[in-house]
């Protein structure tokens, strides 16, 4: 069912000291931030030869990822991307099997204008897992 790994995503608590990490000591390409007030979230990406890594800073005040930052003050790994061809046919198999989908089990669009859903860390080895439609 799932594909490619789309993104790993890092909530950080500083995004210039985590972009300049990224850029000037792991050599990496790395875009400037990228507000997304409909996600509660600044992003940059960092582009790697065979997959994303974004990291994540909290923006206003009802970001998602705020009380993750609150457990890890440090930062961390908050979740990680898969690509599905059918994300309402993936959500359907993972109900089926008794997975349970966050929110309202309906496909939000996502950071890159794509229809994702959130599934359950407790489900998954303790990871919060993104699916996005490819
Ligand atoms: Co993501």
């Amino acid at each position: 069912m799932i594909g490619r790994l789309n993104h790993i995503a890092i909530a950080v608590p500083d995004l210039e000291k985590a972009s300049a990490v990224y850029r000037d000591t792991l050599g990496a390409r790395v875009s400037k931030p990228l507000p997304l007030p409909a996600h509660g979230v600044t992003t940059v990406f960092v582009e790697l030869p065979n997959t994303k890594i974004e990291l994540l800073h909290p923006l206003g005040d009802k970001s998602p990822i705020a009380g993750f930052l609150e457990r890890n003050p440090a930062g961390g790994v908050h979740h990680v991307c898969y690509e599905v061809g059918d994300i309402a046919a993936a959500r359907d198999k993972l109900k089926a099997r008794g997975m349970r989908v966050l929110g309202d089990g309906e496909p939000k669009t996502g950071a890159h204008g794509k229809p994702v859903l959130f599934l359950h860390p407790k489900d998954f080895c303790g990871t919060l897992i993104e699916i996005e439609q490819a």
